[in-house]
């Protein structure tokens, strides 16, 4: 059993030009330098940052989170004169990807160096590394002078968190601090690709597509364990490890727009009358044809099927949502594997646990 302690709210504005004389940030980097865990604001969703040379340090949020110490963290950069200190032999197709796409939304995997805690890479000889393009980020690694190891700012299992509220739901009371920088813009975490293979590896899709890494290096693959085949269906549940996850039950169904369509209504009527809470996770374009019917409880627009990088950025609050309104079964439709949406699917398809129907 961890002790309570007493988390700090520090409120940040990630507009404002010059964060260096932010009292808020210099408090919240000393307490990274003191060995204290801080959740923080990044371009994708918020951290849980530690000194990432510090294995006493990283220790605490694995125990704040209650993750498993063998899934590797992150670790994120101020200035490209760190990169050195925690990774080695960075190749010349790495160097292409860091030139056009840091400050951003991709992590590197690549070769450790040994000042690195053993915590952070989880044993592996590799690590995750990035710089993340947030003003209040960056500033705070600047000011603790240190790399800072983080992983997402939830509780494991749970939706990842993009404001300072979810955080704060979810970690109140076992971390240090909280830096408030309002709402972060991508939605979704950043692309992991591994650099020690060739050709490139894409491990987890994210922020930077496969488009964009592919037109930089020509030849870029995918981790085939992300790719689910939207033919072979249904997965069986429980299959795949839930992440991600809302605590009502989640169900995707994908096919042709009218048959999605009666699905959906399907499956919605069969678990109202088994008396369940109902919810369905809407577009813009779909939310008015489920609003006002008796056997949806609540239905949540997520961005627009014309914009997928506008349902990357509401899809983690949007799951969050349904919890708080108590809704125990949701459906949704799903999203061409594109751009922003190959991420998109990712996320939905582990918070749905192989809840997938194809119809
Ligand atoms: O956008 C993001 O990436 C956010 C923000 C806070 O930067 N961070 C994040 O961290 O999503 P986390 O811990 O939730 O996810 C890290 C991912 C995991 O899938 C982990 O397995 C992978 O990166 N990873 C880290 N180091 C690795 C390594 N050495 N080899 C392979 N995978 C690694
Ligand atoms: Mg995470």
């Amino acid at each position: 059993m961890v002790n309570k302690i007493e988390t700090k709210l520090l409120h940040v504005d990630k507009n404002v030009e010059d964060n260096k004389s932010c009292v808020h940030i210099v408090d919240a980097a000393r307490l990274i330098r003191a060995g204290e865990v801080v959740a923080f604001p990044t371009e994708t969703v918020y951290g849980l940052g530690a000194n990432a040379l510090s294995d006493e340090a990283v220790g605490k949020i694995y125990q704040a989170k209650g993750r498993p110490s063998d899934n590797p963290l992150i670790v994120h950069i101020g200035e490209m004169s760190q990169l050195a200190l925690v990774a080695r032999d960075v190749s010349d197709d790495a160097q292409r990807l860091i030139d056009a796409f840091w400050p951003g939304p991709l992590t590197l995997i690549l070769p450790s160096t040994s000042a690195v805690a053993k915590l952070v890479t989880a044993g592996l000889p590799t690590v995750g590394v990035r710089m993340p393009d947030h003003p209040v980020a960056l500033e705070l690694i600047r000011q603790a002078n240190v790399p800072i190891a983080a992983p997402s700012a939830n509780l494991s299992g749970r939706p990842s968190p993009t404001s300072a509220e979810h955080v704060r739901k979810d970690l109140a009371g076992k971390i240090a601090a909280i830096l408030d920088g309002g709402q972060t813009g991508v939605g979704v975490e950043s692309t992991v690709i591994d650099m020690t293979v060739y050709p490139a590896l894409i491990l987890r899709p994210g922020g930077v597509t496969y488009e964009q890494i592919k037109s930089v290096l020509g030849q870029v693959e995918m981790d085939p364990a992300f790719l689910v085949d939207a033919e072979t269906s249904p997965r069986s549940p429980g299959m795949k490890y839930a992440h991600y996850a809302p605590k009502g039950e989640l169900w995707l169904v994908s096919g042709e727009t009218a048959a999605v369509r009666r699905k959906m209504e399907e499956l919605l009527l069969q678990a109202k009358r088994s008396g369940l809470r109902t919810g369905v996770l809407a577009t813009a374009e779909s939310a008015s044809l489920w609003s006002g019917k008796p056997f949806v409880d609540a239905v949540l627009p997520c961005g627009s099927s014309s914009d997928l990088a506008a349902v990357a950025r509401d899809l983690y609050a949007t799951l969050r949502a349904f919890d708080d309104l108590q809704i125990q079964f949701i459906v949704s439709e799903t999203f061409p594997r594109t751009d922003m949406g190959l991420a998109v699917m990712n996320r939905l398809e582990k918070a749905a646990a192989g809840r997938i129907l194809s119809v």
